[in-house]
């Protein structure tokens, strides 16, 4: 049977627990050339399904070269095609050759000029959620685990990196290239596996940490999270122990979709987090804490993805109250709590998509992404922890991590295990209406901090007219700003004038409150910040800045149609994913 929505592997059928991958990168074609072996944990021979996005398949052979059947169904529009082998009993390897197409969705190919050397190209992978499946075909579902070799064959000069270990390089065939070796031991689910080629330099942070990023931005990068060893050991004081040996981080290059990728070993950042000031580094925080949260403990299905992000965010926060303070703690999840806000709006209050355990068969999984499993999820699990107090739901947090650990579950493995292991939670906390209700319960636990009433007064009084002081702005941090920015929803004209000619918000270093100002000018019509959208749209891909962008400008005709001029010019510079997602944006 089928038990993932979003994959085609059947639970009857040989589960995959390894890869080895051998593949050669053709900058120039824009295509993987190569091939996968997979190790099947039995041999009872019969159908295996794969899962397939746009992959041309060569043939595919058993371990002593017999050519295996093998169908490939029309694709699916969400799911991509599924590739039906038929094996002989006794077989429990497999070998494709195949080809990857220029359009696979989780890949992006970088001419020089998108890069920040300028002189040359850039590829990187972005498996999460369901695309995996145009890089290599496997059962593409985080319920099944593998670990793996690989071996990337790439135009020489060129440097290749993979969120695995790096196990040596050496002159690769044809000469001109250069082979790089990795293996993965710890077993991972497909979403995590992820690569990045091009011209890059690396700075060690600490015993366990290092950076990678283009030369030209290594050394901001270096200076933005020298503190990331510090973390990772306050990480395993609340979470424990580190299993993944290294943690590693690697600036991409601006049209990163996203904030951060929980590459295990190799965490992957938009290279805006590079605000000069540390202002950002809660986004490592949390690609730090997947490690535990999703990357040991994984979502059996995105089904289940508030289990991966709530109890990521969770930690998150827990972190940085321990690394900054709780006041730092609680204006993040304000933060966070407007942005739930906006999109339980967007999604419909009483929608489907406001739920934590959603429903997501015949549902693109990168169309529905909202703060939903995030925020509401964070919620739940901070309620949860105010009904027994801190000390015990440590130790329940601990013990979870440490029973599920490379395990794939389901929401119902969760709450067993609590009603199990924390009964007086379990009884205390409407568990159904948090999973299965839509909307944020009555008793969602808001953040509070003295600092926090402070800004959420100021923001009153600016509603009703009264401007703050520009001396109380001046004494702004960034995150004070991107609180206050969120919360104000609306801003006259005039007041965007004033924010922009006195403090240039339009120019933040901090992309938070860069964008968080601009979303207000173009909901308030102030034409004055619209060269810096454009511009803004134009050089960023991370789509928590675009979506914001491209919905305020579209909601006046003039609006959409820059909207859609701007969209014309900056579409070949965005990640496929994005590109696909600002399109229905912008319908
Ligand atoms: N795993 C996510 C990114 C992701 C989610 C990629 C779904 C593809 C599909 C990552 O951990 C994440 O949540 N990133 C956030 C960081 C933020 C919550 C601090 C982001 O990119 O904004
Ligand atoms: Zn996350």
């Amino acid at each position: 049977m089928r038990q993932d929505p979003h994959s085609y592997a059947d639970d009857t059928q040989p589960r995959t627990c390894a890869w080895d991958l051998q593949l050669t990168v053709d900058m120039a074609a824009r295509r993987l050339t190569g091939q996968v072996t997979l190790t099947l944990d039995g041999a009872q021979g019969g159908p295996l399904d794969l899962d397939t996005r746009a992959l041309a398949v060569e043939r595919v052979e058993d371990a002593q070269g017999n050519a295996i059947p093998w169908v490939l169904d029309p694709a699916d529009a969400i799911l991509g095609a599924r590739l039906r082998l038929t094996l002989p009993k006794g077989c429990d390897h497999v070998t494709l050759h195949y080809a990857t197409s220029p359009d696979a969705t989780a890949l992006q190919w970088l001419e020089p000029q998108q890069t920040a050397g300028g002189q040359h190209p850039f590829l990187f992978s972005q498996c999460q959620a369901i695309h995996a499946r145009s890089m290599v075909p496997c059962q593409d579902t985080p319920g099944i685990r593998v670990s793996y070799r690989a071996a990337l064959t790439v135009p020489a000069g060129l440097t290749a990196v993979m969120a695995a270990a790096s196990v040596g390089h050496g002159a690769g065939t044809p000469a001109g290239t250069t082979t790089f070796r990795f293996e993965m031991p710890q077993p991972i689910p497909s979403y995590l596996l992820a690569l990045a080629v091009g011209d890059l330099a690396s700075q060690d942070l600490g015993p366990r940490c290092r950076v990678w990023a283009e030369p030209k931005v290594l050394p901001a990068a270096a200076r933005e999270f020298s503190d990331v060893e510090r973390m990772v050991t306050a990480a395993e004081g609340l979470l424990g122990p580190y299993l993944w040996d290294r943690f590693d981080m690697l600036v991409m290059p601006p049209s990163f979709p996203y904030g951060g990728m929980e590459n295990p070993r190799l965490t992957f950042l938009t290279p805006t987090l590079l605000a000069g000031d540390k202002s950002l580094v809660n986004v490592v925080v949390h690609e730090l804490s997947h490690s535990w949260t999703g990357n040991l403990v994984t979502n059996a299905s995105l089904e289940h993805f508030w289990l991966n992000e709530g109890f990521t965010v969770y930690a998150e926060r827990r972190l940085q109250e321990l690394l900054e303070g709780p006041q730092g703690a609680a204006l993040h999840a304000a933060i966070g709590l407007a942005g739930l806000r906006e999109d339980m709006e967007r999604l419909g209050r009483d929608g489907p998509l406001t739920r934590l355990r959603t429903q997501l068969q015949g549902t693109d999984p990168d169309e529905v992404y909202s703060q939903v499993p995030y925020e509401k999820g964070f919620l739940f699990l901070t309620r949860l922890e105010a009904a027994v107090g801190r000390p015990a739901w440590d130790v329940f947090l601990r013990a979870y991590i440490e029973t599920f650990r490379f395990q794939s579950i389901t929401t119902d493995t969760f709450v067993a295990f609590l009603r199990k292991t924390l009964p007086q939670a379990a009884a205390a906390v409407d568990l159904d209406t948090w999973i299965h209700g839509t909307g944020l319960p009555k008793d969602a636990p808001l953040p509070h901090s003295a600092r926090l009433d402070e800004l959420v007064a100021l923001c009153a009084a600016w509603r009703n007219g009264t401007r703050p002081p520009v001396d109380t702005l001046k004494a702004f941090s960034p995150t004070d700003w991107q609180v206050v920015l969120a919360r104000l929803e609306h801003l006259p004209v005039a007041e965007c004038a004033f924010l922009e000619t006195t403090f240039d918000l339009g120019h933040s270093g901090n992309m938070e409150v860069r964008v968080g100002y601009l979303t207000l000018a173009v909901r308030a019509g102030h034409a004055a910040a619209l060269p810096q959208v454009d511009h803004t749209l134009r050089t960023v891909g991370r789509m928590k800045y675009l979506r914001p962008l491209y919905t305020a400008l579209k909601a006046t005709p003039e609006g959409l149609t820059a909207a859609r001029a701007t969209f014309e010019k900056a579409k070949a510079g965005y990640h496929p994913v994005a590109r696909a997602v600002m399109e229905g944006v912008l319908r």
